[in-house]
């Protein structure tokens, strides 16, 4: 195990009806509140009207709009609004896009950069605004941690920003905010939640197993709740179990003290510059085919150990407990009603060799990745998401 600072310090108010909370948690920052929200569905199921009492006391100056996948010209919106209105914290209502705009906003809203040089700067030590969150999304993981992730659509380009000080002072939880999700974004949200305890658990640092166990474990849990959420929206135990996986799937439990980088969020996060499909569905089509392709003698007893530990896989021989254990993911997001493949998102291979260049030039996909992947690998893993597949 590598050595590592685990330093995530949001006051997490997890439950139903805390919003009461919410005055004192704004009030330790200031009176000037700027309400960040994205595309409706905060109106639509009730959330909106709520804050409008519950913020009274507060001067609101609202940024509504986010988009899924959030434009850089929006966070520059944002950062303009901080600046003219004086806010003192930001209150970002809604999933890792609203969460992400809202980031980076923080920052760039106190740096004399231009807002795409500050994201393409990819990290930021300077001080923020104060940031409070209420996510009605379970996917991300934004709710606790430093990234953030933000897209220009007139370069193609989707980019991760780390800032030490994005960490959110508090995080609303309620999972009764998340009743509302469509079925297609529980499970896009649920495949994200998975892939990022597949990106940190197959990595070469070995002897983390406090790290692996963990995520297996959480693995499990979105296994068992997101087709119960799906097939009952309002079940809260489901809701919840989906929202703290989210959160504890990407707050450094699982990944702090391994090292290298991922290798399916690059691929992502290209499919999503060029054709701004949803983040959860293109990894849960990538992640399989990707399996697939790193398969081989040095990584197989790994994917054994997921298909056992994960999917309960029985077969003692490795190399046909780990085709076991990718037909079982694959067959999960299919039972979830995620489309497979790439045509079904509408991408064809026009711009493979564009997205597979970009995917190695925004990462270092290339050289420490669990096992490196050059562009022309890329390639061969976007082709294999033209039609669906099988493992056994
Ligand atoms: O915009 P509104 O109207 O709110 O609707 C959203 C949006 O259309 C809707 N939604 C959210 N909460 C809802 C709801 N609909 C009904 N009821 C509710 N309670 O869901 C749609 C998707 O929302 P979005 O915020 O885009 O989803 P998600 O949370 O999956 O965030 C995806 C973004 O986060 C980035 C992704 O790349 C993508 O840009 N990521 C951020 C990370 C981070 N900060 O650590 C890591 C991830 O790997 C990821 O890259
Ligand atoms: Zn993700």
């Amino acid at each position: 195990m590598n050595n590592f600072r685990f330093d995530v310090a949001t006051d997490v108010r997890f439950g139903k009806d805390r919003l009461d909370e919410l005055p004192e948690v704004l009030s330790q920052f200031g009176k000037n509140v700027l309400l960040v929200y994205g595309g409706g569905s905060i109106k639509k199921n009730g959330l909106y009207d709520k804050l409008q009492t519950v913020l009274k006391e507060f001067t609101v100056t609202e940024l509504a709009g986010v988009e899924p996948n959030p434009r850089v010209e929006t966070v520059a919106k944002g950062a303009k609004l901080c600046q003219e209105h004086d806010i003192d914290v930001i209150l970002a209502v809604g999933g890792g896009s609203t969460i992400d705009c809202a980031k980076v906003i923080s920052g760039a809203a106190l740096s004399d950069l231009e807002t795409w040089d500050f994201v393409k700067a990819r990290n930021y030590k300077g001080k923020t605004i104060p940031l409070v969150d209420i996510l009605t999304l379970a996917a991300t993981g934004s709710e606790m941690n430093r990234g953030a992730v933000i897209s220009n659509m007139t370069t193609n380009e989707k980019l991760g920003v780390h800032g030490w000080n994005f960490l959110p002072k508090a995080s609303f939880l309620d999972p009764s905010l998340t009743f509302s999700v469509s079925k297609y974004q529980t499970a896009a949200g649920s495949a994200d939640i998975m892939s990022h305890l597949i990106e940190n658990y197959f990595s070469e640092t070995t002897g983390a197993d406090v790290q692996d166990f963990t995520a297996e474990g959480l693995m499990r849990a979105v296994i068992k709740n997101c087709p119960i959420a799906l097939e009952t929206p309002d079940d809260y135990d489901a809701r919840a179990n989906l929202m703290w996986a989210s959160t504890w799937a990407l707050n450094g439990l699982t990944g702090n003290g391994k090292g290298g980088t991922w290798s399916c969020h690059p691929m992502e996060h290209e499919l999503s510059a060029y054709y701004d499909i949803t983040h959860g569905v293109g990894l849960a089509i990538l992640t399989p085919r990707w399996m697939k392709f790193t398969l081989n003698a040095d990584t197989e007893g790994k994917f054994a150990q997921f298909a056992r530990n994960v999917w309960n896989v029985q077969e003692s021989v490795d190399h046909l407990a780990a085709l076991e254990g990718i037909q079982k993911l694959y067959d999960y997001f299919v039972a979830c009603g995620i489309p497979m493949t790439l045509p079904e998102v509408g991408i064809n291979e026009e711009k493979f060799s564009e997205m597979a260049q970009g995917a190695v030039n925004h990462s270092s996909i290339e050289k420490n990745a669990y096992v490196p992947l050059t562009a022309a690998d890329v390639q061969a893993i976007y082709e294999d998401c033209l039609t669906p597949s099988s493992y056994l």
